[in-house]
């Protein structure tokens, strides 16, 4: 009978990290949307548009930030930060030139994984000015403890 009583305790104890995890993104503002976005040729994102990756405005407060990752860097992220403006929808599409990496914003719920031939989409609404680090969480070779980049909500 002590069984039972530890299972519902466990149940509780899931069910409430659930809800911390949910209440801290929503408190920070952060959302994540995930879904597909589509497929790309690893070995010719010079002919789409990964070829010259950033930030662009595609509506009054809403951009689009596409993302190269490859051994062992974010293009844009690492050797500049991705700059988007506060109170504003932000739809990143994440791809991997080589390897798998992973795309994690510190601190948010934004995570997903950067795998070669296809697009990750993710949408995120930025409510207030704030830095975030940008981390690759899969071992992506020698250099993975190193791959990390930088977003900077103004
Ligand atoms: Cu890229 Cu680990």
């Amino acid at each position: 009978r002590y069984e039972k009583i530890w299972t519902v305790v466990a149940l509780l104890l899931i069910v409430a990290f659930i809800g911390t995890v949910t209440y801290g993104a929503v408190g920070a503002g952060v959302k994540m949307v995930d879904d597909s976005g589509g497929t790309v040729d690893p070995g010719s994102l010079g002919d789409t548009e990964f070829a010259d990756p950033g930030v662009t405005q595609v509506g009054e407060d809403s951009y689009e930030v596409h993302v190269v990752a490859r051994q062992f860097l974010f293009q844009p992220g690492t050797s500049e930060p991705i700059r988007v403006p506060a109170n504003s929808e932000v739809t990143f599409y994440i791809t991997s030139a080589d390897v798998i990496h992973g795309f994690e914003l510190a601190g948010t719920n934004v995570n997903t994984m950067a795998i070669p031939g296809q697009v990750a989409k993710v949408t995120v609404r930025f409510d207030e000015p704030a830095e975030y680090g940008i981390v690759c969480h899969e071992y992506c070779g020698g250099g993975h403890h190193t791959m990390a980049g930088q977003l900077v909500v103004v």
